[in-house]
């Protein structure tokens, strides 16, 4: 139930290749370290009947379906805020820009927003390390962001105009390590870590030291760059230590080739991740080797809530895909984006920024969001399993 609809693709190859020809950032923001011309609301010049938000995410490059459920998530909120009426009066557009999956052009697409634009708040990105490098040049400027899906703790800790409306990963790795004791019943773990990758480094801390502490025997940490394509070495290490188990917190893109791997070497252990799995494209690299794994996520398709339900039915009939947690996560952080500018009680960096702490009970598709003096949302946790090429709900464990 994860797979794109043939026309997705069609037109998602088509858009990567519109953003790929441009080379110079344009005044406009499209091209590399730009971006993307938007279909509908989205590309709408701003003028002083619109609010304008910025989103930088990852449209092309190592994470490009992060980038794409993302900027479909948000798009879809602020079609319907739209209309709905709109803001204080006006309707709101949005920016894109494309990040090509690169810390240093999130960074200068955010500069460029903040300066050129001047967008009210900023959206983005998903990988952490991306998110870290734009959270510095939004607290800088003063202007608020809100990071769908970025759970390394240090991107809130940039400062007090940087949000986030899901988990961080001092619970998502303690949620994996729990799961692989009490219920996979593992002792002897492996980890093969993404050395490049902020999001990846954390979470092999936290899965490290919780497994631990729940009495589970730690056998090796073997690392990797993203963007690697052989990984035999690290796995063939992995093997003579005879782990019943491998933690493999990284990106889909990388953890599709290693499950490949693995099994060419004959390690059938079960991988455990986190959301970085969370993609259609990972089960198009992995084919059915990751059956039997399992990975740490914010939301499940199969949620039967009817909220969750009715978003995936309008997702499916504007995108022709399954919502995945970036699309999900996406959506509620432009809703509470825009239901912060709605009560901010002016449209000041500060006045927006108070409006969003005070984000408090906010019920989104991806888990109910109350953001802590940290400006952290406090959610609960789902375990997917992996079979047959797709993900089955599991349990969801809670803070
Ligand atoms: N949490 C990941 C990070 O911080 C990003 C991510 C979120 C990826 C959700 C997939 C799904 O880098």
């Amino acid at each position: 139930m994860r797979r794109l609809a043939p026309v997705l693709l069609a037109a998602f190859a088509l858009f990567s290749a519109a953003c790929e020809k441009k080379s110079q950032p344009q005044p406009s923001g499209e091209a590399p370290g730009g971006q993307a011309a938007q279909p509908g609301t989205a590309g709408t010049p701003p003028s002083s009947d619109t609010l304008l938000l910025g989103v930088v995410t990852s449209l092309t490059g190592a994470q490009a379906t992060f980038g794409v459920s993302t900027r479909n998530g948000v798009e879809m909120a602020i079609k319907e805020a739209n209309e709905a009426g709109g803001v204080k009066g006006k309707k709101l557009s949005v920016r894109v820009f494309d990040d090509q999956s690169k810390p240093e052009e999130a960074a200068q697409s955010v500069t460029r927003l903040i300066t050129q634009d001047k967008v009210l708040v900023i959206l983005g990105d998903v990988a952490s390390s991306n998110s870290l490098a734009m959270a510095e040049k939004a607290q800088a400027a003063g202007v608020p962001m809100i990071t769908p899906a970025s759970t390394n703790p240090a991107v809130t800790q940039k400062g007090d105009f940087i949000f986030r409306v899901c988990f961080i990963d001092p619970f998502q790795g303690f949620v994996m390590a729990k799961f692989a004791r009490e219920n996979l019943k593992l002792d002897r773990v492996a980890i093969l870590q993404d050395n490049k990758s902020a999001y990846s480094i954390g979470l092999t801390e936290v899965f490290t030291a919780k497994f631990k502490e729940m009495g589970g025997t730690l056998l090796a940490t073997e690392s990797y760059s993203q963007g690697d394509t052989d990984f035999r070495a690290q796995l063939t290490s992995i093997k003579k230590l005879k782990p019943q188990g491998i933690y493999v917190p990284g990106y889909y893109n990388d953890v599709g080739i290693i499950a490949r791997q693995a099994r060419e070497l004959g390690l059938t252990v079960p991988m455990m991740g986190g959301d970085g799995w969370d993609s259609e494209k990972l089960f198009e690299l992995a084919g059915d080797t990751l059956d039997g794994s399992y990975f740490s996520n914010h939301y499940s398709p199969q949620n039967p809530d009817p909220r969750v339900k009715n978003f995936i039915a309008n997702y499916k009939a504007a995108y022709k895909a399954v919502p995945d947690a970036l699309a999900a996560l996406g959506y509620d952080a432009a809703r509470v984006a825009i239901a912060a500018l709605e009560r901010s009680k002016d449209l000041s960096g500060p006045a927006i920024r108070d409006a969003i702490a005070q984000t408090q009970g906010f019920e989104g598709v991806a888990g109910k969001i109350s953001l802590d003096a940290q400006r952290n949302a406090v959610k609960s946790a789902a375990i997917l399993k992996v079979a047959n090429g797709t993900t089955e709900f599991v349990t969801t464990i809670n803070p």
